[in-house]
């Protein structure tokens, strides 16, 4: 203990390099003999300092590092053994002596000089992949989170329990302006493809918050990737019906937390046309829902004002589809809120008009500035209190220049910290279902930057709905 307090000494004092020799009771040691660790045997002096030596020191004083004498080196040192053998037995040769000694000698000593020669790298026996079953970043299929996928449309899977389901709805003829969201659901995997964890905004940071200690990737839940629903391209009845169905085959499914009554689903668009659909179902489970729009646009035009008049077949589109669910009485028309809301009106004075009968109370992108972050949670909370909310989120609530790939840009939005700060902070709300929607790939920066934005959205979403189960 004492002499290696001075070796430490001598280390500080001198500011020895690499490979210096310390005096220890035991005799001299090598400071580049300590067992490897980190990145030592391959990197070594390129990167120690002093303090690493003395970190080394302090591991060694504590046991934590074997440190190898001089007769142990050179134990493993080829040149060293066959000298040895030479002296010893008297072989005049290295061959002279394979020939003579046994073969197991052999083996030993060869597995000796290779343990001291081979690369560092320490490969698995070849057969051996028990390293290749982690699903990580890079490994496995591709699905939301690397959540665990099954066809959840299959009658045979049917007796397979599912807590929270993300489905994606690959459809975007509903669109008025730029399509390419059918490929959303894809981008959106991919994106998410790093994953996510306990983080220390999650909660907005509260200490006494709930939210701040879940991590939606290591639950006891089950948390279904459903892969996509198959919706035809040709026509948007049979794609919607297609969509309606698949969600009420994911609805019908048990969820282990039976108290729950059916799973909650996260669905993944699509342009915003295809909430319809997942409204339609979730009402048909769960009765009247709250519906929590965050989009730029208001999304109740009367199909008289917009697309519609000429065929029906035009009257619903991602524009229209809030008039229809209000009017299927989906919503409950005394709870449901727009937020960040700042597009033209296409008609003024009528559409705020027929915004109020469908439900609707609107904060706008400024009410961020006018009245703050935490006015808008509280009046959301309020409002809809203890009820069932679905949250629907166009991704072009956002400003452009947090999510330039979507179908109806509208500038002076949210940022992405906002948009999240407003969703964590409805921790407690009664989440039923939510999606993501109008995400356009083709239109995105080729850093993904509207996929990622609409992963974290997500990503948020599973903190509000699992956060009630704790
Ligand atoms: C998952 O949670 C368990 C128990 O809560 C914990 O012990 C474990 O470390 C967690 N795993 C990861 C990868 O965070
Ligand atoms: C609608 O929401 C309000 C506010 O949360 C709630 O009091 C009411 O019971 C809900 N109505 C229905 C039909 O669910």
């Amino acid at each position: 203990m004492k002499l290696l307090t001075t070796g430490i000494n001598i280390i500080l004092s001198l500011n020895l390099v690499y490979g210096s020799w310390i005096d220890d009771e035991n005799g001299a040691v090598k400071i580049d003999q300590v067992e490897e660790s980190f990145i030592d045997s391959i990197y070594g002096d390129l990167v120690q300092t002093s303090e690493s030596y003395e970190y080394k020191l302090k591991l060694y004083n504590e046991g934590k590092l074997k440190v190898y004498k001089e007769e142990e080196y050179k134990e493993n040192d080829l040149e060293f053994m066959l000298n040895q053998l030479l002296e010893s037995q008297e072989y005049s040769t290295f061959s002279e002596y394979l020939e003579s000694s046994s073969s197991v000698n052999y083996a030993i000593n060869s597995h000796n000089a290779f343990r001291k020669y081979k690369s560092k790298a320490n490969y698995p026996d070849d057969d051996d992949t028990s390293d290749l079953l982690t699903i990580d970043k890079f490994g496995g299929i591709l699905t939301f989170g690397h959540f665990k996928y099954f066809n959840c449309f299959n009658p045979k899977s049917n007796s397979k329990k599912i807590d929270i389901a993300i489905v994606g709805a690959p459809f975007d003829t509903g669109v008025s302006f730029r399509p390419g969201a059918r490929f959303g659901p894809e981008a959106i995997r991919q994106a998410s493809r790093r994953g996510f964890g306990r983080t220390p905004v999650r909660g907005n940071g509260k200490p006494n918050s709930k939210l701040s200690k879940v991590d939606p990737y290591n639950t006891s839940l089950s948390i279904i990737d459903c892969g996509n629903i198959p919706m035809t391209p040709y026509d948007n009845r049979i794609a919607l019906n297609q969509l309606y169905r698949g969600e009420r085959a994911i609805h019908n499914h048990e969820p282990t937390i039976s108290a729950n009554g059916s799973p909650k689903i996260i669905t993944m668009g699509g342009d915003h046309t295809i909430t319809l659909m997942a409204l339609k179902s979730a009402y048909e489970k769960y009765g009247k829902v709250s519906v929590l729009h965050f989009d730029s646009h208001i999304d109740t035009w009367n199909p008289k004002i917009l697309g519609g008049g000429i065929t029906n077949y035009m009257s619903l589109n991602h524009g229209t589809f809030l008039h229809y669910a209000a009017e299927n009485g989906y919503l409950n028309t005394s709870s449901c809120m727009h937020l960040g809301l700042r597009a033209p009106y296409i008609s003024a004075e009528y559409d705020i008009k027929h915004d109020h009968e469908c439900g609707f109370e609107t904060i706008t992108a400024r009410d961020f500035d006018n009245v703050g972050r935490d006015e808008i949670i509280e009046r959301v909370k309020e409002r809809v209190g203890n009820s069932p909310v679905y949250i629907s989120v166009d991704i072009d609530v956002l400003d452009p220049s947090n999510a330039p790939g979507t179908g109806t840009m509208e500038v002076g939005g949210w940022t992405t910290r906002e948009l999240l700060s407003v969703i964590d902070g409805l921790e407690g709300i009664n989440l039923i279902g939510a999606d993501v929607v109008e995400v356009s790939p083709p239109f995105d920066t080729n850093s993904e930057i509207t996929s990622l934005a609409a992963t974290a959205v997500i990503d948020s979403f599973l903190g509000l709905m699992i956060v009630q189960d704790l």
